[in-house]
């Protein structure tokens, strides 16, 4: 155990990470620290807006987004993909169905996350590219809160594969929609004027080597 620690002193790694990153951060930290258990590491969750006002403020050493700002100061590492799904209640009429065609799904009652969000985001970007509009029905600040209200039936969404991982799909369907899902992959931001403390240092080279691992091994069937 004691070998393993060399290289990395004690010290502290602050991260700051966008909601529909907690579901898969604690899970990588969790096998870092198992090497590095005299790290203090303290960990930030909010929308990407609120993690881009942390990038300007300089408050921590890493940031996790899908949709990175576009800002030189920032480099960014790539290390997973990220898909976003159409999800729905188990028993929603489209959920046997393959195929399904975008504007047929686009009927449905939406639920939607708030301004600021990066999920929202790439939805946008995706209708816009297909020339398309949800009908939308509620705008709901966490993911979380949005898989109950699937669940209960209040409407369809379309959330990140990592919002269902771990054992969150209960009682949702993934339904099978054309043009989806839509893709986009992990990035670990820092600010590139920051120190890198030892601590930084070796999280970022455990990053990069992370690669395309799936991290839940039930994660191919969510
Ligand atoms: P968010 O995160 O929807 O919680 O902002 C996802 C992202 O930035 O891609």
């Amino acid at each position: 155990k004691l070998a393993s620690l060399r290289g990395v002193e004690a010290g502290t790694l602050q991260l700051a990470v966008v909601t529909t990153a907690k579901y898969f951060i604690p899970h990588l930290i969790g096998d870092y620290y198992e090497k590095h258990a005299n790290l203090d590491i303290r960990f930030k969750v909010g929308n990407r807006q609120q993690i881009i006002d942390r990038t300007e403020r300089d408050e921590d050493d890493f940031y996790v987004f899908s949709h990175p700002p576009e800002n030189p100061d920032l480099e960014l590492v790539e290390f997973l993909p990220n898909r976003l799904l159409a999800i729905a209640p188990a028993n929603h009429p489209l959920a046997d169905q393959k195929n399904i065609p975008l504007t047929e799904f686009a009927r449905s009652p939406f639920l939607r996350r708030e301004e600021g969000s990066g999920t929202r985001h790439a939805i946008e970007r995706f209708l816009a590219r297909e020339k398309a509009t949800l009908n939308v029905r509620m705008t709901i600040e966490s993911n979380e809160a949005i898989k109950h209200a699937v669940m209960s039936g209040l409407g369809v969404s379309i959330l990140s594969e990592h919002t269902l991982s771990f054992g969150g799909s209960a009682g949702l369907a993934v339904l099978d929609v054309q043009r989806l899902p839509i893709i986009t992959h992990w990035y670990l931001a820092r600010r590139k004027s920051r120190p890198l403390s030892p601590a930084a240092q070796g999280f970022l080279e455990y990053a990069r080597n992370l690669g395309n691992l799936p991290l839940d091994p039930d994660f191919p069937k969510a």
